[in-house]
């Protein structure tokens, strides 16, 4: 069994659909961002702090080289990975690529308080995300092999991605 990458911006809810797509999928979840901090024994905070954006994606992308090599996962993508044509690269032949589609008014509203991401820790954090979505936006859906609408309960959007991947097996 091929894995299930999901990709798109923060906030999209990567990991919370993932988990119920491991389990309905039969699959194992792996947290990208989990995995390096588990790697790094860091935060990604502290990542960023110590070694800059640059330090973070290298070991972002030493990540997805590892991870494209193993099967039966269900893959939550850091929000930046799939915006590098290497990592895309990395799965691309192999795996299925979701991107979670949500609207940037739903993601401004899941992460108002949040303080994990050192992109939006910033005076013009509204500004700056706008700017990075728009950017992003066309980079994820050309990356991805489906798209899903992802601003439903993060079951159902499990339920949706699981059905559009049965459906292109048949
Ligand atoms: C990033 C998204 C974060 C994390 C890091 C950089 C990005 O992951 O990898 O803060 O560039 O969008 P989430 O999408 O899980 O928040």
């Amino acid at each position: 069994m091929n894995n299930i990458v999901l990709c798109g911006f923060m906030g999209c809810g990567k990991s919370t659909v993932g988990k119920n797509l491991a389990r309905k999928s039969g699959r194992k979840f792996v947290d990208m961002d989990t995995y390096i901090e588990e790697k790094a024994g860091m935060t990604v905070s502290e990542i960023f702090e110590k070694h800059g954006e640059n330090g973070f994606r290298d070991m972002e992308h030493e990540v997805c080289l590892e991870l494209a090599e193993m099967n039966e996962l269900v893959i939550a993508s850091g929000g930046g990975a799939f915006t590098f044509e290497r990592n895309v690269n990395a799965f691309k032949n192999k795996d299925i690529i979701v991107f979670l589609d949500v609207p940037l008014e739903v993601i401004k509203n899941r992460l108002k308080n949040d303080k994990t991401r050192p992109l939006l820790q910033r005076p013009d954090r509204d500004k700056a995300m706008k700017e990075l979505f728009d950017k992003r936006y066309p980079i994820y859906k050309k990356a991805a092999d489906i798209v899903v609408a992802g601003q439903h309960t993060p079951l159902k959007t499990a339920y949706q991605v699981m059905d559009i991947v049965e459906s292109r097996k048949k």
